[in-house]
């Protein structure tokens, strides 16, 4: 007979393997499994961009290049506000930052935007 002590280890030990099954399947090992959808590549113009759930931007620098950002301004921590004239602007105190590289072209901010891992793919980006 099993005592209830003993259950909850085996359970435990059976939850641990379908872990590591759920871990293991083919699904989960396709390098081409992204995050979550951010935008269709067709919603941001050349030379434009777009501000994504208040965290991210998304920029395209060329037809064929997409970049993402944090939308934090690295000044004072505004959410940064447009994306125009080549720059990502923050309203708060003016900084601006280029679009294809995240650099400072504007202060009051010092230090560029961090750049974001995306995945371009089928009119998709993805968080990477
Ligand atoms: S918080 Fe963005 S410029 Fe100050």
């Amino acid at each position: 007979m099993l005592t209830r002590r003993a259950l909850i280890t085996r359970g435990g030990a059976a939850g641990a393997g379908a872990v590591f099954l759920w871990a293991a399947t083919p699904a989960d090992a396709d390098s081409s499994a992204a995050g979550p959808v951010l935008a269709k590549t067709k919603s941001i113009k050349v030379g434009g961009g777009k501000i994504v759930k208040g965290k991210y931007v998304i920029t395209r620098p060329s037809a064929k290049t997409f970049r993402c950002f944090s939308a934090k301004c690295t000044h004072q921590g505004c959410t940064v506000a447009s994306v125009s004239g080549g720059t990502i602007n923050c309203p708060c105190h003016g900084s601006k930052y280029n679009i294809r590289t995240g650099a400072v072209v504007h202060g009051p901010a010092t230090r560029g935007l961090p750049r974001k891992k995306i995945k371009v793919s089928k009119g998709v980006i993805r968080l990477a």
